[in-house]
């Protein structure tokens, strides 16, 4: 297969070693300087110049999109993506996860932990929001850091607050986040393909530091996981839309807690910690995937008129409950069930003479009209909307 690794650093250790992994595995690979493409557009032909020449046809791009390059780096994957060739990570889970803040807000809304966190634009609204996360100290990080730069500890509520106004004349967006004390200097860095972790790692900091990046001087030891940072760690990049991600993950007297999950994971501190052949994975699941490029589902699927995608609750009490998917007559009413998820299991396909149970949520394909009657309600706000504070209306 005809392989390409974008990156900016082909004498870097993960370059070279992704390169030697395809190379080993007999394809023809090459590394594209992720800034020498042009992106060209016309009707019905998305196109690509490498160099000011035709690009040939690849069948797989691995990116390396470091962070200075952003929105260039992702522009250039989304293009390849239009144009059928497959990646593990696409353009917009790249550009999720390299946004704490709105990897935070999508992860947020499933039962996953991460640290409290919480992100304001007016200095008054400062001294409440540390509250919120805690009180001090807290961490503050810029939304864009990497490497640990970004990433401080203040002390007081008043560093604090003068920290981020300081940071928000420089147009800097931060987040502020509670500080987890008792993983201080330490965390876990987990190296997820596909849905598995295939080798993770402990990183301690130096000294005083808590911080525990490589770059910050950290120190790598290898570290066999729970199950339960294993799931933390596959479901946050699952819900990223990652298939190669290195996931890092504190250790709360409360279990796991997902801190960042990064896109272009290096392979030099886990290979070493590990002893494992992490770039020889990452060849084998693509080579593996590569007939399954991301597909927009609700793009395909919402263009028939009067057809989506709903999730359906079986709620407690109802009809459903106790019935199998053939007798709920979902089929009759122009439903079909792509996925059932019961607990914290997913079922791809489910057999029609599953019984459905309450809390049970069915992901569907269907009628519309026949869906709107078995849609759950609206999740109720606990603060009404006259108890805001300020003016009234
Ligand atoms: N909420 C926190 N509590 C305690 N330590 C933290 C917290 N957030 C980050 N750290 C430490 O700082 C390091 C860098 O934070 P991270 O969010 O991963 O940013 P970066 O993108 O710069 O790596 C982590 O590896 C961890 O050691
Ligand atoms: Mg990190």
């Amino acid at each position: 297969m005809r392989i390409g690794i974008l990156s900016r650093a082909p004498s870097s250790y993960a370059t070279k070693r992704l390169r030697k992994a395809a190379d080993d595995r007999g394809h023809d690979v090459q590394v594209l300087d992720t800034l020498r493409f042009a992106i060209d557009l016309a009707s019905d032909e998305p196109d690509l110049q490498y160099r000011g020449r035709p690009l040939p046809d690849f069948d797989i791009i691995i990116p390396r999109i470091g962070a200075s390059i952003t929105y260039f780096g992702t522009a250039v994957v989304r293009q390849f993506e239009q144009m059928d060739v497959y990646t593990p990570n696409s353009a917009s889970a790249i550009a999720a996860s390299r946004d704490k803040l709105r990897a935070f807000q999508i992860l947020s809304r499933y039962d996953i932990g991460i640290p409290k966190s919480t992100y304001v634009r007016d200095r008054k609204d400062v001294p409440a929001a540390i509250q919120r996360v805690g009180g001090a100290p807290v961490v503050i990080k810029l939304i864009e850091g990497t490497q640990g730069i970004g990433v401080i500890l203040a002390p007081d509520a008043d560093i604090a607050e003068a920290i981020v106004e300081t940071l928000h004349s420089a147009d800097q967006n931060v987040i502020m986040q509670q500080f987890i004390d008792e993983s201080r200097g330490r965390d876990i860095r987990a190296f997820v393909i596909g849905n598995r972790v295939v080798a993770s790692m402990r990183r301690t900091a130096s000294g005083n530091e808590f911080r525990s990046n490589l770059h910050r001087g950290g120190t790598i030891a290898p570290v066999d996981i729970t199950p339960a940072y294993e799931r933390a760690a596959v479901r946050a990049a699952q819900i990223l839309g990652l298939h190669v991600a290195g996931v890092d993950l504190l250790e709360s007297k409360n279990g796991p807690l997902v801190i960042e999950v990064n896109s272009s994971p290096g392979l030099q501190g886990i290979e070493a910690a590990t002893g494992l052949d992490v770039a020889g994975a990452i060849m084998d699941y693509v080579a593996n995937q590569v007939g399954f490029p991301t597909l927009d589902v609700r793009q395909k699927l919402g263009m028939a008129a009067g057809y989506g995608v709903a999730e359906i609750v079986v709620r407690e009490g109802s009809d459903l409950v106790g019935q199998t998917i053939d007798g709920a007559d979902l089929r009759g009413k122009d439903i079909s069930v792509l996925t059932l998820q019961q607990g914290i299991s997913v079922i791809p396909n489910p057999d029609p003479h599953r019984i459905l149970q309450a809390n049970d949520r069915l992901t569907c394909f269907g009628r519309l009209e026949s869906m709107r009657g078995l849609i759950p309600d609206r999740r109720k706000r606990r603060v009404a909307i006259d108890q805001l504070p300020g003016e009234p209306l």
